[in-house]
């Protein structure tokens, strides 16, 4: 059985204080007994949201890491030092930062290794965008990210890694995918790993979906066979977010 996780991407948001101010509202209203809870804040309030949330559940998690150990790399931030503020997961390869930050699923690739042997948990998105949807490519765009993602991960290490399936068409912009839109394609993901890997990993790998998820959808999307859950933008940087992670 897998278990649902709830991640909260809060991009460019929220300065060391108001951090503060959103996790004092929210912490004591998520459920964290059924599902696992993230909040992936940007670097800056990783350190005072770790502490506000000593003596609770909810992990916190970073929205990007480099892939190298320390060096000459200006703005980045490596996987120890992630780690050692307090931090357990790691968004990688969201379509903001492949749009505007020179990722690709080479980069992805690199990253999702260090993650892997840093045990940080890497949350890896891919999506097709809307041009790709409307000439029904959708999956073949996936498969190619997912297969290039994945590049020489062992099949032990590829279940430690969750999937975000968020179209970019569906980010920001109030219009989320159907839940049979969103299945559709979350269950080609897992068929996808299942043809990489094996049945076992395909039914152990955690697969979320993002893109605009708000308080009213949240519940007939994480009620599809293949959604673990969600990736959460704008949503998540409000008291909403407690009522998608309580959406039973
Ligand atoms: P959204 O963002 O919920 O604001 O659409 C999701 C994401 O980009 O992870």
């Amino acid at each position: 059985m897998r278990k649902k996780m709830i991640a909260g991407n809060w991009k460019m948001n929220k300065t060391p204080k108001e951090a503060v101010e959103l996790v004092k509202l929210l912490k004591d209203k998520v459920n964290t007994k059924e599902s696992d809870v993230v909040f992936c804040v940007p670097a800056i309030d990783i350190l005072p949201v770790v502490e506000e949330l000593k003596g609770t559940d909810i992990m916190v998690g970073a929205q990007n890491m480099h892939y190298e150990d320390k060096g000459a790399f200006t703005g980045e931030l490596s996987a120890d030092m992630l780690i050692e503020s307090g931090v357990s997961h790691v968004i990688i390869g969201h379509s903001e930062r492949r749009a505007y930050n020179g990722e690709t699923d080479e980069t992805v690739n690199k990253k999702l290794k260090k993650a892997i042997e840093k045990k940080i948990t890497a949350i890896v998105c891919v999506g097709e965008n809307l041009d790709e949807r409307e000439s029904g490519k959708a999956i073949d765009v996936v498969k190619g990210q997912v297969c290039a993602d994945f590049k020489d991960i062992s099949k032990d290490d590829a279940k430690k890694i969750v999937i975000a399936y968020e179209p970019l068409w569906a980010i920001g912009t109030g219009k989320t995918a159907t839940a049979e839109q969103a299945e559709e394609v979350c269950g080609a993901i897992r068929n996808i790993i299942k043809e990489i890997y094996d049945e076992k990993t395909a039914d152990e790998i955690i697969i979320l979906y993002g893109g605009s998820v708000n308080g009213k959808n949240a519940a007939q999307l994480f009620a599809q066979a293949d959604i673990d859950g969600g990736l959460v933008g704008g949503a998540s940087l409000k008291e909403e977010f407690a009522q998608i992670v309580n959406y039973k």
